[in-house]
């Protein structure tokens, strides 16, 4: 695209206050339509006559911004008067709050001295075919706005009295557009709004607002006040045990919010940030607080549910739900590990274990493919991949299972959607990843030396330490043979010669053979049969439902094995053994934090612990997806719906619900590119009943009987 307009900055320094740019003109002809294109380094907030422009927040978004900003386009046709004011506040966002905030890197450093700009064109089409375009120069004026602070972990102050008084010339700013790209993610939006539940006095004496439910965004508040009242609000997910305000698990993240009121009837929510959250903390507030004076404001990328699931067990239909919530919190432009911490980066190995679930519970394909191209271009010049995309910690060595995102992310992309093009858009990516792997080994054809996280959080690490005691070789050399297979059939999918990488595959699963005979822990078992590396996957699954029984029916996983633990079990004949792992409400399990009174999914399987104590306050976030991965083994297994390799997007499906009689019913829906399926049974007095619907040819398997039907609604029983 051409640009008329240039980068425009404040044209003096204002530390932390955010600069809201200006432009008035006046319009003598109809117009037949009128755009504003706009992008920024921060994330901005643009009104037009007093209007918002779009009901779209916190963009640009976050990309990979030393290469990649996306611009927008939005229609402001109906919001033009004859004489407009166009006015953009920038605050620091992604692109210059110090991220990540538990460490301090020469990075960060660099990001926190970025800019705050805007580039920005309204484009005037007048019914005379007169074509006009007020783009952004030095024409344009600056003064500091009313939001006196705004960064991602710290919160926001705004002073609602404050009346910018000094207008200046805006700077023009040097900065790229080589790096502009139209919008390419799902647009950040308002998507729901979760009414205050309870207000809570607390025996330390706090006054907190319960939404009943953990969300990510940010609260609105409506009353009445005098200007210069001060509203003073903390956030935090859970109560400590005494039943008072908690949020040290937030580490150096304030996460608070200042609002200095007008006189008179307002409404007010932050503009430029966002929280992770279940209560709020009144520190200060006016008047006496009632419940319809708050709301929380839900936001995440504007992503469409597909799944459903549900069964008759309350608690583990409260666990769907978590697992949905623990999405859409974290589902905010990019795939984070959390919301609410010093953290909320792109962590590619949560998000690689989680990708499956996700794309059946929302259609996140746009999602994705956005982020993948982040990935790839901050893919280091060795093809390593950073822990974090964008590439916030570049200091970090790569780890396996992370950096496999890279491959994993793109084929489950594909798989779920049907669309090659992820394919063609990343294999030179895929590729670069693998062959990093090659050669960054110490000894060919494993993958030992370098720096990996392990079977992270696995509950056999040793004590004080975050590592599961599974060996990180074993880990990193499984994710090579894993990740050179997916590579291999990605390649025979888009055409690509691939004959060098089968020969490496020979050669991985040869070497991983002889170097590990044995399985020491579930993850090394469960990796051994899931990624078809085991010489006996039989027995190495019958080895693990030993091994299991032995833990005393515990899972012992972390982030690695956890994903894939019930799909091997359910696999090679232990399904009652899957069940009776999911279905458990001691600790460890999924229902355990249902039990303690969790709204999303977990980080720790003992965040809060059976007395009531907490894990730690240094790495214990209550709305951490990966354990939320468990979904994709109640579609696949549970209810049957099997995505079929060479049927991508669902073009062809394999039902093969898999019942326990522990549950009287579960139903699993997907809406897929091929349409709507559903997978339903239930124990009746005289046998199950199962009802099927598949919009496309379909092999079902009841218990021992397989059919192949054609699309329709099928009842079976047995
Ligand atoms: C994050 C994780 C992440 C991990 C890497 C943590 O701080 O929150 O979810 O994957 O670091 O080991």
């Amino acid at each position: 695209m051409e640009w008329k307009a240039k980068w425009i900055t404040n044209s003096n320094e204002i530390g932390d206050v955010c600069p809201v740019f200006r432009k008035d003109w006046a319009v003598s002809e109809r117009v037949a339509k009128a755009e504003l294109v706009i992008t920024a380094l921060g994330v901005y907030e643009a009104f037009l006559n007093g209007q918002r422009v779009s009901q779209d927040v916190l963009m640009p978004g976050w990309t990979a911004y030393d290469k990649r900003l996306q611009y927008q386009i939005y229609d402001i046709t109906e919001l033009l008067h004859s004489e407009n004011r166009l006015e953009i506040t920038v605050g620091k966002g992604w692109f210059s709050s110090p991220m990540p905030g538990w460490m301090d890197t020469a990075d960060k450093a660099r990001r926190e001295k970025r800019p705050r700009g805007v580039l920005a064109e309204i484009r005037l089409s007048f019914e005379n075919d007169r074509e006009e375009v007020i783009a952004t120069d030095a024409s344009w004026l600056w003064g500091e706005s009313r939001i006196r602070f705004s960064e991602l972990y710290d919160g926001e102050f705004c002073d609602a009295c404050f009346v910018t008084e000094k207008w200046e010339q805006a700077a023009v700013l040097d900065w790229s557009y080589e790096i502009l790209i139209p919008q390419e993610g799902e647009p950040i939006c308002e998507m729901e709004c979760v009414s205050a539940k309870e207000i809570i006095r607390t025996p330390a004496g706090e006054v907190l607002i319960d939404f009943g439910q953990e969300v990510t965004g940010y609260v609105e508040i409506s009353l009445a006040a005098k200007a210069g009242d001060m509203v003073s609000i903390l956030h935090g997910e859970v109560l400590d045990k005494a039943g008072n305000f908690y949020n040290e698990n937030y580490r150096s993240a304030k996460a608070a919010l200042t609002y200095i009121c007008r006189d008179g009837q307002q409404r007010w929510h932050p503009e430029l940030t966002f929280f992770g959250f279940r209560y709020i903390k009144l520190e200060e507030y006016p008047v006496e607080p009632a419940l319809d004076q708050f709301k929380a404001i839900v936001v995440y990328s504007r992503i469409r549910k597909t799944g459903t699931l549900k069964c008759s067990n309350p608690k583990v239909n409260q666990l769907f739900s978590n697992i949905f919530w623990g999405q859409k919190g974290n589902y905010l432009d990019v795939p984070t590990d959390c919301p609410q911490r010093d953290e909320r980066l792109g962590w590619t190995g949560d998000a690689q274990v989680f990708v499956k679930a996700a794309s059946y519970n929302y259609d996140v394909e746009r999602f994705f493919r956005k982020w993948m191209r982040d990935m790839a271009a901050d893919q280091r010049e060795n093809g390593a991949i950073g822990q974090v995309i964008p590439d916030y910690l570049p200091e970090g060595g790569p780890s396996s299972a992370w950096g496999d995102a890279a491959v994993i992310i793109p084929w489950q992309i594909y798989l779920t959607y049907g669309n090659r093009k992820v394919l063609k858009d990343q294999f030179a990516s895929m590729k670069k990843w693998v062959d990093y792997i090659t050669s960054a080994t110490t000894t060919p054809y494993l993958w030992t030396g370098g720096e990996h996280f392990g079977d992270w959080l696995g509950l056999d690490a040793p004590i004080g330490s975050y590592k599961g005691s599974s060996r990180e070789d074993f880990i990193a050399t499984a994710y090579y043979a894993y990740s050179t297979g997916i590579l291999i059939k990605a390649g025979k999918v888009i055409g690509q010669d691939v004959s060098e990488y089968e020969k490496l595959y020979r050669n991985i699963v040869k070497a991983f053979r002889k170097a590990y005979p044995e399985y020491k822990t579930q993850t090394e078992h469960i990796l051994a049969v899931h990624f078809r590396l085991a010489e006996d996957p039989q027995k190495t699954a019958d080895d693990l439902a030993e091994r299991i029984l032995a833990d005393g029916c515990q899972i012992r996983t972390g982030f690695v094995g956890t994903p894939y633990i019930l799909h091997v079990l359910s696999e090679f004949g232990h399904n009652d053994l899957a069940y009776a792992l999911f279905l458990r409400e001691e600790y460890p399990s999924w229902l355990f934090s249902v039990r303690q009174g969790a709204t999303t999914i977990w980080e720790h399987w003992d965040g809060i612990m059976e007395n009531g104590d907490f894990w730690s306050p240094d790495m214990n976030s209550f709305n951490h997806y990966a354990y939320g991965a468990v979904a994709d083994w109640v579609y696949e297994k549970a209810a049957g719906i099997c995505l079929l390799e060479d049927a991508p997007g669902f073009s062809r499906v394999r039902i093969h619900p898999m019942p326990d009689k522990r549950l009287d019913w579960l139903e699993a829906s997907i809406e897929t590119r091929n349409g709507k399926i559903r997978s339903c049974w239930k124990y009746e007095d005289h046998g199950i009943r199962y009802e099927i619907s598949v919009p496309v040819e379909a092999e079902i398997q009841i218990g021992q009987k397989v059919m192949i039907v054609k699309p329709g609604e099928y009842i079976f029983w047995d």
